[in-house]
């Protein structure tokens, strides 16, 4: 049988492809970084089979390349992406993402009754694993875990 090996998504110039993201979790991905507002071009692909995580999906940005905090808020969702760097069409950097400690705004939380559902609060959480990263509020200390997960 002929074997090749294709891309499924095009390849780009210059940008940053984030890879390896649970495909169930690429749209909260594009709010959290907020592709929705970009001008770049954007191509993303998803339910790709993945020997790690079962289905995967992939977002290519052209010529953008996020700040380290910016891009490790997707770690909420997608803890094992993959940041690839390209430069004139060659990988130049891959790295994985870090999991911040302590995270503002981007997530509800899931206690209807937490000051930040009442009042013009800006939501904290600590970031605890469990083992999939969950979010203990700072204010009502109340446990939103990965599935609850709503981006604000
Ligand atoms: N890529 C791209 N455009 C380029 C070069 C690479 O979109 N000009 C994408 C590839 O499609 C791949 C990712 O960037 O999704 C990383 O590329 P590469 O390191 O060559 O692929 P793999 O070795 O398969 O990556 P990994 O080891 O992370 O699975
Ligand atoms: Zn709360």
């Amino acid at each position: 049988m002929e074997k090749r090996k294709q891309l499924s998504v095009s390849a780009i110039k210059n940008g940053t492809v984030i890879d390896h993201i649970p495909a169930k979790h690429l749209f909260k991905v594009i709010s959290i970084l907020g592709l929705e507002t970009f001008d770049h071009q954007i191509t993303f692909g998803t339910n790709f089979e993945s020997h790690k995580l079962g289905l995967k999906a992939i977002i290519k940005v052209a010529d953008k390349y996020f700040s380290e905090d910016d891009v490790n808020r997707i770690a909420l969702v997608a803890p094992v992406a993959k940041l690839n760097i390209i430069k004139d069409y060659e990988v130049v950097e891959k790295y994985a993402l870090k999991v911040p400690k302590e995270i503002s705004g981007i997530v509800k939380c899931v206690n209807p009754q937490c000051i930040t559902n009442h009042e013009k609060v800006t939501t904290k959480f600590v970031i605890i694993m469990k083992p999939e990263v969950a979010l203990k509020c700072h204010y009502c200390e109340k446990i939103t875990d990965q599935e609850q997960m709503e981006i604000q």
